[in-house]
């Protein structure tokens, strides 16, 4: 069972911390959406015979599209591939463009599943991010969205802001209880490359709050997550049951999938491929059939320390058994020498023959991913 991704590189505005491709430039969406269609019919053959389980349209803003124009590839995913009968369909949305007739419309098409930006619903915060919408609109697009028949959605916020409070932290988590969602993915907020806030911090005019203000925002939020049934299913995700995104634990799951659109990556286990992050490359290319998309043949060390980053960002973890029938007794006893210091501290545990990250170990998971990574000669 595969998933193709769709990405939809526009937004209307740039927000302060994103570095996810996307483009202002949205009168181009005509010339994006026949280069889509055509990558969509070019690149078949990525997934052979398997049936697509998960289809997932991401962003920038997939909520600037029409109705019409996701039909159009919808139409084309269920003409070219083999969609198993109950996919989960996933639309990333942001609040200012879910107006109560764009929802109706919504909800006539197959998809099945919102994922909503809300970020915060503090208007300052929400400013300072250069957001588009405001409180009121960020709990009405849930409530439209309910009302009109959605029954599995996600939304988004970010912790660790400058200045963010546990009060407000504490606040932001009480309307999403209220709201009654399915699913969460909160993120810590970082300071990307040529991000404004980037620029920002580094002239001095933002100062990133304290990293015990931080650890006590994500303890607040594990606590918050057990007290209200959403299970952590992955570091930054949480669902309640049987309401985990299927698609992102397919990534974590180390399934193949097709990524379709500028920036958007592929993988089957061997091979990673990328597209341009650049429109004009992208459409281009696609249009003259060529292969826009770079190409990385994984090494055994590559597959390994994937295999590692996506498992222990995960609640099932890292399983022994799998290692060792992937890569050989020898890498197993390495990554058992090297995560016992781990144990020890107990930031990570062993269950059901698998190394886990407990609650003080999802703290320091990128130092611990760091020291458990293989290097070439380690596995060769
Ligand atoms: C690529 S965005 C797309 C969603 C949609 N365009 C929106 O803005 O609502 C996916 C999510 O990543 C998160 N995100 C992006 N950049 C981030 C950053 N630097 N720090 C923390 N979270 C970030 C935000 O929560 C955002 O909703
Ligand atoms: S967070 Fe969403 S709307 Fe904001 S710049 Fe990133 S992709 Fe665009």
């Amino acid at each position: 069972m595969s998933g193709i991704y769709i990405h939809i590189p526009f937004c209307r505005q740039r927000c302060h911390y994103c570095d996810f491709y996307s483009t202002t430039q949205i009168k181009r969406k005509p010339e994006l959406i026949l280069a889509l269609l055509s990558e969509l019919e070019q690149r078949k053959d990525w997934i052979g015979e398997e049936t697509i389980r998960t289809i997932y349209f991401g962003g920038g803003t997939p909520s600037l599209l029409s109705i019409d124009e996701i039909n159009q590839i919808l139409d084309s995913i269920y003409l070219n591939y083999n969609v198993v009968e109950n996919p989960e369909i996933t639309f990333e949305a942001n609040p200012d463009d879910l107006t109560e007739k764009q929802l109706r419309l919504l909800s006539e098409t197959r998809i099945n599943r919102l994922s909503i930006g809300i970020q915060s619903f503090f208007n300052d915060d929400l400013q300072l991010m250069n957001r588009r919408h405001d409180r009121e609109q960020a709990i009405n697009s849930v409530k439209m969205a309910q009302e009109f028949g959605f029954k599995n959605i996600s939304v988004d916020l970010i912790f660790g802001l400058p200045n963010l409070s546990i009060e407000r932290w504490n606040e932001n988590l009480k309307i999403v209880e209220s709201l009654n969602v399915q699913h969460l993915s909160a993120y810590h907020l970082t300071y990307e490359k040529g991000t404004v806030f980037e620029i920002k911090r580094k002239k001095g005019e933002i100062t990133p709050i304290m990293e015990e203000a931080s650890i006590m925002q994500f303890k607040t939020l594990i606590a918050w997550a057990k007290q209200n049934n959403f299970i952590q299913y992955e570091i930054s995700n949480f669902g309640k049951e049987s309401f985990f995104s299927q698609h992102n634990s397919n990534y974590w799951n180390q399934k193949k999938y097709l990524g379709i659109g500028p920036s958007a990556h592929s993988y089957n286990i061997d091979t990673r491929l990328w597209n341009p992050s650049n429109l004009s490359m992208y459409i281009n290319g696609i249009m003259k059939k060529q292969a826009v998309y770079e190409k990385e043949i994984l090494s055994e060390s590559d597959k390994y320390n994937e295999l590692l980053i996506t498992a222990l960002r995960t609640k099932r973890g890292l399983n022994l058994a799998q290692v060792e029938a992937q890569f050989g007794n020898r890498v197993k006893h390495h990554l058992l020498h090297n995560s016992q210091k781990f144990v020890e501290s107990k930031k990570l545990y062993l269950k059901d023959n698998a190394l886990v990250l407990s609650d003080e170990g999802v703290f320091v998971s990128d130092a611990i991913m760091a020291e458990l990574m293989l290097v070439e000669e380690e596995i060769d």
